[in-house]
């Protein structure tokens, strides 16, 4: 299994055992400062989640599932009654963090059923004890599929291709070693020689202060370049295929990705790129018709009109942030996901691969 080994880094790890905490590289001090945290209860992690200190939907479904183990060490000597009060609170609490990566929810609601039935059977020390070994195996799982993605997903990219990518879909978004980078990894890894092209996604520049990180480290050609400038580099011919992670896909193949998404999707669309997604099966949500009822997240005025500290627009300007956008269907070639390739993509190829 490709797992975060092959880093000198770990996105989030639970250290000790029933009675442990979550540490988190707090992504919001890369490049220039690695720093780990120690999140002691849940509200560290809820507050960890909404400020991005971990973020990418896989790592934070991970993140929340360890939260809610956290969330109820404090009753593990508790009737069975307080304990499933407090499960349900924690749950319900941990969801209110961001609301578009369905990982999120999805490990939520795993941890809760999980909990609310080893309830029924065994004492709260014992369901404290399964809650967290339902973490861990949320954890692997997600380690997995990344492997499996990328080994999928690279025979999608070709030698000497120019690969655009936006935001961070690599290591610090996931458990593993990620999705659109795992794709683009495995390839690396398998002689290809690659040329990737990494937005800088503002507002936030996951993918100047992450991708670049992350592909530097592992030896990958990588280009940084302002999220203008992608139809440009698409069309001086350096861009042969697009690839990027996901934060929920409907069952039609819609996909929520980063903020910019949809532009780079209409630009190769354009240019005749194929755009392929990397994703695990934890981010389809096929109770959502199309990406239309796709909640999409809005965050502060301030991510905008500061760059870093610094104020670049008008105080008191007026401010539109949605943090996600929507690709419709039509722009997506094929989906890389842990149990193979989603091509062409539409609602049956979906279910007989998800379901
Ligand atoms: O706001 P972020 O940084 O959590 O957004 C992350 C993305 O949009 C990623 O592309 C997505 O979660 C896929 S990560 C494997």
């Amino acid at each position: 299994m490709d797992t975060q080994d092959n880093n000198d880094f770990h996105t989030l790890q639970w250290v000790g055992d029933v009675d442990g905490y979550l540490e988190l590289l707090d992504q919001t001090g890369l490049p220039s400062e690695c720093i780990y945290i120690a999140c002691r209860d849940v509200e560290s992690v809820w507050e960890g989640i909404k400020m991005l200190r971990v973020r990418g939907a896989p790592a934070i479904g991970v993140a929340a599932a360890y939260g809610v183990s956290l969330g109820v060490q404090s009753v593990k000597d508790a009737s069975s009654g307080l304990f499933a009060n407090r499960l349900n609170e924690v749950c319900d609490f941990l969801a209110t963090s961001r609301p578009t990566a369905v990982n999120l929810f999805w490990a939520i609601e795993r941890m809760r059923k999980v909990g609310l039935l080893l309830l029924k059977m065994s004492s709260p020390p014992q369901v404290l004890k399964g809650l967290l070994e339902e973490a861990r195996q949320i954890e692997r799982e997600d380690c997995q599929s990344c492997h499996d993605i990328g080994l999928h997903g690279r025979e999608l990219l070709h030698d000497g291709d120019g690969v655009l990518t936006h935001c961070n879909a690599g290591a610090l978004a996931t458990a593993g070693s990620g999705t659109a980078l795992a794709v683009i990894l495995a390839a690396h890894e398998q002689g290809k020689r690659l040329h990737v092209f990494a937005d800088e996604t503002r507002p936030l520049l996951q993918g100047a202060r992450l991708t670049t990180w992350e592909l530097m480290r592992r030896g990958v050609k990588v280009t940084l370049i302002c999220d203008s400038m992608a139809a440009q580099v698409m069309r001086e011919g350096r861009v042969q295929v697009v690839v990027t992670g996901a934060d929920r896909i409907a069952g039609n193949g819609d996909v929520a990705n980063k903020i910019g998404t949809y532009s780079v999707a209409l630009a190769a669309d354009y240019h005749n790129i194929p755009f392929y997604v990397a994703a695990p099966i934890s981010t389809f949500d096929l109770g959502l018709k199309s990406g239309n009822d796709m909640p999409i997240e809005q965050r502060s005025w301030s991510e905008v009109t500061l760059c870093g500290k610094t104020q670049v627009a008008p105080e008191g300007v007026d401010v539109y942030n949605p943090a996600f956008d929507v690709t419709p269907v039509n722009l997506v070639h094929a989906i890389s996901c842990e149990r193979g390739i989603i091509a062409p993509v539409n609602r049956e190829r979906i279910m007989d691969m998800v379901k």
